[in-house]
């Protein structure tokens, strides 16, 4: 094992942060202090090969230099321009982002849940404005097993809610106001809730590929099929690209790969190189200008250093062709996972580098599943993560990460996969 114990510095931190810090995502106790491309360190120089990019972040790459010269540059120079303001490197990724991506209007936002729940004002004034849908009528339309965010608003789309939150918005989900629900890649499920309810439908919103569920795949033209069924029904298609844009799944946006232009496209975690927090909410004219000065915003939302680093990470996008990078090293890892034919691994989901391991029914058990070989695999310097309650395991290096790597990476990962079944006890607290 990489981690037989932690150093006293480091122990205390992790004792300090399980003591004092609330929430979160159930954190391995791996402080960590450095990132440098697909490798990460923890306070004891413990080196980590990065399979997992903090979610889908790192599309870039952890720490490129050029995006964080730039997001350094903007905080010695000025640090916060809010949007009373004219922040001038908003105004330029306004322009880059309707150069690459071809959506001439941007809002920008802190977090990716921020934007889903943007893309929804956004959907429901248009609903009103444009569609002509009742007062207090206008409903979006969502899958089952999505995830758009944790905010009260974005955890009212899912289709399984934790009671202890409630009353959830309303207005929102993937039960269709007449009681239709709505199936992920299930088109007859969409079109009976459409046909039933677009008159009160104003968007239907998805994730291409769905992430947090486990990285899951809709079956060949499901997205096509659905972005039809909302043009001939006069509902906006909001593409939830937080996790699958940018480069993470092969394309600038999964959509494109599809032949989709939805109407609204939701971005986050890689928008500024995974170095501030951003997000956005884009389109064209026809739907964004139905909003306001004062429907949308945030004190911090679009800040310079953020809109800085999103500039320059939106080149590198391009000057690195980080698409092609993502989609050819996505197959080299499909192909090393597949080929290492574990019993225990009976699929390899997803495209690009985003990716999951779908692991054997059979095989899980107390010893064996997505959390303990996510933290096998971390102890043994992979870092992984359980996903689809532990019956997938989510892999998503950042797509710069080098071919070496990525071989020492599924090297280590499957001896996990064939060793862990015969250690016992917890691994990195994880029982
Ligand atoms: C598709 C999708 N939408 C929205 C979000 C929420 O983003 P954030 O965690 O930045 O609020 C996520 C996060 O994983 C996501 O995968």
């Amino acid at each position: 094992m990489v981690i037989p114990k932690f150093s006293e510095k480091a122990q205390a931190i992790v004792d300090d942060y399980e003591a004092h810090i609330k929430a979160g995502f159930n954190p391995l106790p791996i402080p960590i202090v450095k990132a440098d491309n697909a490798k990460l360190l923890d306070m004891d120089g413990n080196e980590y090969i990065d399979f997992l990019s903090f979610f889908a972040v790192a599309n870039m790459g952890h720490s490129h230099p050029k995006i964080v010269e730039a997001a350094c540059n903007a905080i010695k120079d000025c640090p916060l321009v809010n949007t009373a303001f004219i922040n001038p490197s908003y105004a330029k990724l306004g322009v880059k982002i309707n150069e690459i991506l071809g959506y001439s209007r941007t809002i920008c936002m802190c977090s990716g849940a921020d934007a889903t729940d943007t893309a929804t004002k956004i959907a429901r004034k248009w609903g009103y404005t444009k569609k002509g849908i009742k007062d207090g009528e206008s409903f979006i339309l969502t899958t089952s097993a999505c995830y758009h965010g944790l905010t009260i608003s974005t955890h009212s789309f899912a289709s399984t809610r934790r009671d202890v939150f409630g009353p959830y918005v309303p207005n929102v989900g993937s039960t269709s106001p007449s009681g239709v629900f709505v199936e992920y890649g299930n088109i007859e499920s969409l079109q009976k809730a459409i046909e039933a309810d677009h008159e009160r439908i104003s968007a239907f919103m998805v994730e291409p590929i769905q992430g947090s569920a486990g990285i899951v795949d809709p079956p060949k033209g499901y997205l096509k099929q659905a972005f039809d069924l909302c043009k001939k029904y006069n509902i906006l298609f909001i593409a939830d690209e937080v996790q699958t844009g940018l480069g993470r799944a092969g394309a600038l946006l999964k959509s494109f790969d599809e032949d989709i232009n939805p109407d609204l496209v939701c971005l986050g975690k890689a928008l500024a190189g995974g170095v501030a927090p951003l997000s956005a909410v884009i389109g064209n004219s026809e739907v964004m200008d139905i909003i306001d000065h004062g429907d949308i915003g945030s004190t911090m939302a679009a800040n310079p250093p953020a809109t800085a680093a999103a500039v320059a990470a939106l080149e590198v996008l391009i000057d690195e062709d980080i698409c092609a990078q993502s989609k050819e090293k996505g197959e080299i890892l499909k192909k090393l996972l597949l080929d290492a034919n574990c019993e225990e691994i009976i699929g390899v989901s997803g495209s690009g580098m985003l990716r999951a391991v779908i692991l054997n029914p059979e095989s899980i058990n107390d010893k064996f599943n997505g959390a303990r070989l996510a933290s096998f695999c971390a102890a043994n310097g992979v870092l992984v993560n359980s996903a689809g309650g532990g019956k997938r395991v989510r892999i998503c290096p950042p797509p710069t990460i080098s071919e070496e790597d990525l071989r020492k990476g599924v090297e280590i990962f499957i001896n996990c996969v064939h060793t862990l079944k015969d250690v016992s006890g917890p691994i990195l607290g994880v029982k």
